[in-house]
C-alpha cells in the first residue's frame, strides 16, 4: 500500500502554493510538457495564477519529445527542477482503434525521453499523467490504485494503455533505484477549455457538444426562418451518438485537475516521499471527482447547456467501451483536495468560452449530414 500522508493539501498548499518551506518556490524553473494541449494548458494557467514565472514551454515544433538527442540537450541547458509531463499522443476510440502504432510508439517514445532525462538533470520532482482508461476493462467500480494491472485492458486502446503503464513502471523503477520523486496522476475524463474538438480524434464530451452545436446552428442559423420556424425545425433535428448511451462515465474539468497537479508538486517533501517511496505499489494517484454519469445523462444535459432539443439517436452497432469507469478518489480526499467545479458548471463554462470556435469548425460541415457517428 501507498502510505498515506497526514498532511492535509488544503493545509499544505491551498491558497498558499509555494509558501511551505518544501514546496516549489516561486522563483523554480518549472518545464511543462504539453503546454497547449488540454492539460498542460490549464497547469500553465494555474502556475501563472499563482505567481509562478520562470517556466518553460517549448512547443513540439520547438522540442519534439520522441527526439531523445533534442530532449537531452533542453534539461542540459535549461535543467528544469520540476516537470509537469503532460505530453502526450491522446484521443477518443476511433483515434484508438485506427492509429495504435502512432499510439503506442510516441506515448513509449516521450515519457522514456522525458523521464530518463528528468533522473539524469537531477529533477527535483516530476508528474506524470496516466489515465483512469488504463486500468483493466472489467475493474470493480469505484476503480482504486491497486487494480492496475489485475486483469486485461480494454482492447481498443491497449496500446496506449501498455504505453502509460510502462511510464509508470518506469517512474516507480527510478524511484526505487535512484530515489529520484517521481509521481503519476490517473485522471479520469477531463474537458474544459483547449480541448480536441476534431470529429475523428475527440473524446466523448467534447464530440457531443460539437455534434449537438452542429445540429443547433444548421436549423437555427438560416436568418430566413422566422424564429417559429426555426423552433420547429431544431425539434424536428436529429444527433446520432455511438453505443447504447448505457455506459458510464466520470468527467473533472481540467481546471479542477490542475489544480490538484500544482497541490501534489507543492506537498511537503516528506508527504510527496511517502507517494513515491512504496515498495510495495506503483506511486499512482487517482484524480477525479468521485460521480459518475449515464453517457445518455451526459448527453441530455448537454443538450439543455447548448440548447439542443432535437433528438438523439444511439447507433448500438458501435461499441460502448468499458460498461463504467468510476475512480475511488478516497487517497487524494485524504490528502485534503475536493473538486470545485460541478459537471453543470463546467460544462457551461466551456461551451461559453469554445461556441464561436465551434462554428468555425462546423463551417464546412453546413450543408453536409451532422448525423456522423461520434
Ligand atoms: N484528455 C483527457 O480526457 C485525459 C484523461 C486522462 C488522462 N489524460 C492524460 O493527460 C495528458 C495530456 O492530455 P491532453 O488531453 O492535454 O492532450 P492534448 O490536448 O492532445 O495535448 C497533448 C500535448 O502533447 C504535446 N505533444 C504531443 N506529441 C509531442 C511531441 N512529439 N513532442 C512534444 N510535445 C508533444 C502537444 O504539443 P503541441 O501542442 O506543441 O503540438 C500537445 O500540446 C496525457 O498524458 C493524457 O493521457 C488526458
Amino acid at each position: 500500500m501507498l502510505k498515506h500522508t497526514e498532511v492535509s493539501l488544503q493545509g499544505s498548499c491551498g491558497n498558499q502554493y509555494g509558501q511551505d518551506e518544501h514546496g516549489m518556490p516561486k522563483h523554480a524553473c518549472i518545464y511543462v510538457a504539453g503546454h497547449r494541449g488540454l492539460v498542460g494548458s490549464a497547469v500553465v494557467r494555474q502556475l501563472q495564477a499563482h505567481g509562478y514565472h520562470n517556466l518553460r514551454l517549448p512547443t513540439s515544433q520547438a522540442l519534439d519529445l520522441t527526439d531523445q538527442r533534442a530532449v537531452n540537450a533542453f534539461f542540459e541547458s535549461e535543467r528544469p527542477a520540476y516537470v509537469f509531463l503532460c505530453a502526450a499522443k491522446v484521443g477518443g476510440i476511433k483515434a484508438n482503434a485506427t492509429q495504435p502504432a502512432d499510439f503506442i510508439y510516441q506515448n513509449l517514445m516521450i515519457q522514456t525521453n522525458v523521464i530518463h532525462a528528468a533522473f539524469k538533470n537531477n529533477v527535483q520532482r516530476l508528474i506524470f499523467l496516466g489515465s483512469s482508461c488504463i486500468y483493466p476493462k472489467l475493474c470493480p467500480q469505484p476503480i482504486q490504485e491497486k487494480y492496475l494491472l489485475t486483469g486485461p485492458l480494454e482492447p481498443t486502446n491497449r496500446p496506449y494503455a501498455l504505453a502509460k503503464i510502462s511510464g509508470i513502471e518506469m517512474c516507480w523503477s527510478y524511484n526505487r533505484q535512484f530515489g529520484t520523486k517521481f509521481l503519476t496522476a490517473m485522471p479520469t475524463n477531463l474537458y474544459g477549455p483547449n480541448d480536441n474538438f476534431d470529429l475523428q480524434n475527440s473524446h466523448v464530451l467534447p464530440a457531443i457538444m460539437r455534434k449537438m452545436h452542429a445540429a443547433k446552428e444548421a436549423f437555427e442559423g438560416d436568418s430566413s426562418r422566422s424564429n417559429a420556424q426555426a423552433e420547429s425545425c431544431a425539434s424536428g433535428a436529429s444527433v446520432k451518438l455511438w453505443g447504447s448511451g448505457r455506459a458510464r462515465r466520470e468527467f473533472l474539468h481540467v481546471d479542477d485537475l490542475a489544480q490538484a497537479l500544482l497541490c501534489l508538486l507543492n506537498l511537503p517533501e516528506s508527504s510527496f516521499a511517502s507517494l513515491c517511496d512504496s515498495k510495495e505499489e506503483p506511486p499512482i494517484l487517482n484524480v477525479g471527482c468521485g460521480q459518475d454519469l449515464s453517457i445518455a445523462e451526459l448527453a441530455a444535459l448537454m443538450a439543455q447547456i447548448v440548447g439542443f432539443s432535437g433528438r438523439l439517436e444511439w447507433d448500438t452497432s458501435q461499441p460502448d467501451g468499458t460498461p463504467q469507469k468510476l475512480l475511488d478518489i478516497s487517497r487524494l480526499k485524504a490528502l485534503g483536495w475536493r473538486p470545485q467545479i460541478s459537471l453543470e458548471q463546467g460544462i457551461a463554462d466551456t461551451y461559453h468560452l469554445v461556441k464561436e470556435k465551434l462554428s468555425r469548425l462546423n463551417q464546412p460541415l453546413a450543408g453536409r449530414t451532422y448525423k456522423a457517428a461520434l
